[in-house]
């Protein structure tokens, strides 16, 4: 049974959908990411399912626990790490940990043991007794990931847990999180951070305007792209020549899709290997001059893009030919 299951969860603001009947389920010991742009409904989702925001339909199980119906069985088997640092930095970690420990009925003399335990797991047990004032911003994160783990649960909700940070900073928070799993414990973090979604989870869900576009592990998503993606620029990049360009470079075996693109044509290819000479020749032979060539593997930007038809970064609607590429995606999938 998976630890986490979700079924058609929503959340209305007034008229505003903000969460519209997400349904999906998270297995134990998973690093399980959510990752969408501002305003995705991730915060929304998690609050739900750690019980401190009642959904408007739908709901979620988690140990078997039902979040609306059993918030204080739910309540003891999960963490809950807000977006917001939201420690105290006129304590020393040591008191911001047992203030927490006490407001979570941790008893006094379980909870000397679980301090140094949950300190220890994000590294901040030589530290325990400084003044958090004097932290960075990473310290802080853990100590506030060590809070959220006082009370031992099975299942901690991160919400982006490096926000903020420069990335050496991020890297060690990733460590620590993937020691939280080796621990047994299941991690749900959200993220807009493409490579923290790519490289620390297990399982990606991209969310996009309170919709769960799709849901598998990072190397299933960017294989599922098809290929290598080749960029071809064009000397003239009217309409004319790209269309035959694409015609020409479409014809190749080993060319599994093409796209037109704003000064050329994007290919995207299942053999990369001597394909760009190979390319050069072809264009020499048809008349076509290139002015630029990239090759690169797809990344979950790639694959964000096909799906959302937008840039994770970019609040616009994003460039038709990666509609086109999105639908290219759907069709691969049937
Ligand atoms: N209390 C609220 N009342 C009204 N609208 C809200 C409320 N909280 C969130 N929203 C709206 O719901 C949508 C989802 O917000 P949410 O905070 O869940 O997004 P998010 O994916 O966590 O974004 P971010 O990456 O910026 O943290 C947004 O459009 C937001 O403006
Ligand atoms: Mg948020």
């Amino acid at each position: 049974m998976p630890l986490l299951e979700v079924d058609n969860l929503q959340k209305k603001y007034g008229d505003f959908v903000a969460v519209k009947g997400l349904s999906f389920s998270v297995e134990k010991e998973e690093i399980f990411g959510f990752l969408g742009p501002n305003g995705a409904g991730k915060t929304t989702t998690i609050l739900m399912l750690a019980t401190l925001l009642k959904p408007s339909g739908g709901g979620a199980r988690i140990s078997g626990h039902d979040v609306v119906l059993e918030p204080g069985r739910v309540r003891s088997v999960v963490g809950y790490v807000s977006q917001e640092i939201a420690v105290d930095e006129f304590l020393t970690a040591r008191e911001n940990l047992w203030l927490h420990g006490k407001l979570n009925h941790v008893s006094s003399k379980e909870l000397i043991h679980r301090i140094d335990e949950a300190s220890h797991m994000v590294g901040l047990d030589g530290r325990l007794d400084d003044l958090v004032g004097t932290y960075s911003g990473g310290m802080r994160k853990r100590l506030d990931l060590a809070e959220g783990l006082l009370h031992r649960p099975q299942l901690i909700f991160l919400d982006e847990p490096t926000l903020g940070l420069d990335i050496q900073t991020r890297r060690r928070i990733w460590d620590y999180i993937r020691k939280l799993r080796d621990e047994g414990l299941t991690v749900f973090l959200t993220t807009h951070y493409m490579e923290e979604a790519d490289q620390l989870c297990d399982r990606v869900a991209i969310i996009d305007q309170g919709e769960l576009k799709v849901l598998d592990a990072p190397q299933n998503l960017k294989a599922e792209m098809g290929g290598d993606v080749i960029t071809v620029g064009l000397s003239d990049p009217s309409e004319t020549v790209t269309r035959r360009a694409q015609e020409v470079f479409s014809r190749l075996e080993w060319i599994s899709r093409t796209e037109l693109h704003l000064q050329g044509v994007i290919l995207i290819s299942r053999n990369s290997d001597a394909t760009l000479p190979r390319l050069m020749q072809i264009a020499a032979e048809n008349d076509l001059e290139i002015i630029s060539i990239t090759l690169k593997h797809p990344s979950l930007d790639d694959v964000f893009l096909a799906h959302t038809g937008h840039d994770l970064r970019q609040e616009d609607g994003g460039a038709d030919a990666f509609r086109r590429l999105k639908r290219g995606v759907r069709q691969a999938r049937r």
